[in-house]
């Protein structure tokens, strides 16, 4: 193989023409703000068709550009998405299109977008995640451990958030459910009770706190006899996310197609 072949994409030249989508919403401002601060290349700022925004300048951070509807004359090489369930099909359908890479933070989505994204993630490079905390990816991991040492024990999955957040409970914590399922050599609708974590003396519990500003908080509790395990990760604003997720655009450009998880692009973690 060929020292070219061996190169590591995410190493390679500029940073990727990005296009983002949700891109007026609260992740997709702040992902603009990072964006801009680092030296990314944003090309598309994406927005509902009939948005009042359309056509209006995004800000002094970006000169000339102006909010959009997915446009091929962007030519992203990733398309970063922060939006909503109902508007991922569309922007996977979009990506899968134009041959165009898709990173997706989008939480909510139902099994069967799922498996469309694995299906187009047979044609494009697909990374989506519930949490580009880069902290969420190594708990993630240490759940897996956890689980597979601890089969026997009580687990609970206690998140906070903001009281807009629409899907509960949030994507990280069945995500983490998922993880812990699959360690304890069950599946997740095996493990998961969904009922009041304290008095489940198997699987694995869920509680959902939604109120003011909480960014996002995670706490995954492992109850034993007599002793309890407890991991916990906190959120202290929106940009830990917009950070991770423009790490991961930088890892995917130029990857084969795939459905990739932020797990994949933690070696090197990003500083
Ligand atoms: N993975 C992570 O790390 C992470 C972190 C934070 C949030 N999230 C998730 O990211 C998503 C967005 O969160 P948020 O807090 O930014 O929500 P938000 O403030 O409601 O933003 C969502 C944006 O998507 C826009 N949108 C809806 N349909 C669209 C379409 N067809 N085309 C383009 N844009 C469209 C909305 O526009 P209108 O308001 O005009 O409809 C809105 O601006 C949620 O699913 C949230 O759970 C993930």
């Amino acid at each position: 193989m060929t020292a070219a072949a061996n190169a590591d994409p995410a190493a390679a030249g500029d940073p990727p023409v990005l296009a983002v989508h949700g891109a007026a919403g609260r992740m997709g401002r702040q992902l603009l703000a990072v964006a801009a601060s680092q030296g990314d290349r944003v090309r598309g700022a994406w927005v509902p068709a009939g948005s009042v925004l359309l056509g209006r300048p995004v800000g002094p951070d970006w000169p000339g550009l102006v909010w959009a509807r997915p446009d091929r004359a962007a030519a992203p090489e990733v398309v970063i998405d922060f939006s909503r369930a109902d508007a991922f099909p569309e922007i996977l359908a979009w990506c899968r299109t134009h041959g165009v890479a898709l990173v997706s933070g989008t939480t909510g989505l139902d099994a069967g977008q799922r498996a469309e994204m694995a299906r187009a993630a047979g044609d494009v490079p697909v990374l989506w995640s519930a949490n580009f905390a880069i902290g969420v990816a190594v708990l993630g991991r240490l759940a897996a451990l956890a689980g597979s040492l601890l089969p026997g024990w009580s687990a609970a999955i206690v998140e906070a958030h903001h009281a807009g957040k629409l899907d509960a409970p949030s994507g990280t914590a069945l995500a983490l459910g998922r993880v812990l399922a699959q360690a304890r050599g069950a599946t997740f609708d095996e493990d998961a009770v969904r009922a009041d974590p304290v008095r489940g003396d198997a699987g694995t519990g869920f509680a959902v706190v939604r109120a003011g500003d909480i960014v996002g908080e995670h706490s995954l509790m492992l109850v034993g006899p007599g002793e309890r395990l407890e991991i916990v990760h906190r959120a202290g604003d929106r940009g830990v996310f917009a950070r991770g997720a423009l790490h991961a655009a930088r890892w995917l450009r130029g990857r084969p197609p795939g459905l990739y998880r932020i797990d994949d692009c933690l070696d090197p973690a990003p500083a």
